[in-house]
């Protein structure tokens, strides 16, 4: 195995990067290559370039995606492409959200090279010391409910979702498209029988009275989340591309991206802004600017939050970072928070 295929260090990936980009962009001067930024994220690295061709400075992202397995890692970078090619993606003429332009890959095709997006993602723009006004960011969150559901449409399948979300779970960021049984995740967590029984049938009950249009066999994207969204002069982009577009239920998507605003709204820097952000109302445009007439009711969205948790959960797996820990703590006591106002109504 070559070196280059796992760098040990951000020099050495910025090294054997910069002696390779020759070939994506001739005439480039290897001298005038500069780091912006490199970034350990928990699936990828990202590499933040400058570079010069001719008289003209371009920005580029190189995202080599981690895994132990070089095979894997191929296997992320040509999913990746292949979704970049989906029509369903471009989410008809609406034009609501964009993709970052994919240049080529690299390093024996296990790094994406693409356009760098010049913006603030989204969490970042509801945070403290953000220039981007509360205006341009619920702009951004009715973008992303238009965009989802013409993605959806433009993808739907005949025939309902069987064995899909609410209960079976598949993780964000998988390869595959494998689910876990909600009970699986439930049990994982310690619930006892009775209370995941008495759930499910809640469950069963509200998504059978959610708007018919969201209970469709659709394409879904997967990891919908706030941080995923960069707001530019330019419009709004989904930086990160899954890997596949797994059939399942338009609330795998739609939960997604509301719990990811709770989850963005709870972190403890945020909490003293709470003024800011007030997670129901960015839900609210979220929703109205997806569902067309009739809005899922709030019961609804609550339940259909704790899928999407579990999902979360599953997606952090056995990250032993302590600050995914604590996330999987935290969603933990949310998901026992609803499954015990479930049980109190029922009491009732
Ligand atoms: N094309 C791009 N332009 C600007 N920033 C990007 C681009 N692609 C990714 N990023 C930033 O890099 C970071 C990690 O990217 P992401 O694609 O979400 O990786 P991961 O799959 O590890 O979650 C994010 O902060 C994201 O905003
Ligand atoms: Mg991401």
């Amino acid at each position: 195995m070559k070196a280059t295929q796992h760098p040990e260090s951000p020099g050495e990936f910025l090294r054997s990067v910069s002696s390779e980009l020759g070939a994506l962009f001739p005439g480039l001067e290897t001298g005038t290559v500069r780091m912006l930024s490199v970034r350990d994220n928990r699936h990828s690295w990202t590499l933040e370039l400058s570079l010069r061709v001719g008289n003209a400075t371009t920005e580029l992202v190189i995202k080599r995606p981690k895994s132990t397995n070089i095979a894997d890692v191929r296997a992320t970078v040509a999913g990746v492409i292949r979704t970049s090619n989906s029509s369903a993606l471009r989410g008809g003429e609406g034009g609501f959200v964009r993709f970052p332009e994919i240049v080529g890959v690299i390093l024996e095709n296990t790094a994406l090279v693409m356009r760098r997006i010049d913006g603030t993602r989204l969490d970042e723009a509801f945070g403290i010391g953000s220039k981007i006004d509360e205006k341009r960011c619920i702009e951004s969150l009715r973008n992303l409910g238009k965009w989802l559901r013409s993605f959806h449409e433009a993808s739907t399948l005949p025939g309902g979702a069987r064995r899909a979300f609410p209960f079976q779970i598949r993780p964000y960021q998988d390869s595959d498209c494998t689910a876990v049984p909600i009970e699986r995740c439930l049990e994982r967590m310690g619930i006892n029988v009775r209370a995941i029984e008495l759930f499910l049938r809640t469950l069963e009950r509200v998504s059978e009275a959610v708007p018919k249009e969201s209970k469709r066999l659709t394409q879904t994207f997967g990891d919908f989340r706030v941080w995923n969204v960069i707001i530019s002069a330019e419009g709004d982009y989904l930086s990160d591309l899954p890997v596949v577009l797994c059939w399942d239920n338009p609330w795998r998507d739609i939960s997604a991206m509301i719990t990811s605003i709770e989850y963005m709204a709870a972190r403890p820097r945020n909490l003293a802004f709470r003024k800011r952000i007030q997670p129901e109302r960015l839900t609210q445009h979220f929703l109205s600017s997806y569902f067309d007439e009739s809005l899922p009711s709030a019961e609804s969205v609550d339940l259909l939050n704790v899928p999407a948790m579990l999902a979360s959960i599953e997606d952090l797996g056995h990250s032993k970072r302590i600050q995914d820990l604590a996330a999987k703590l935290w969603i933990e006591r949310r998901v026992r928070s609803v499954l015990t106002r479930v049980g109190r109504r029922s009491a009732q």
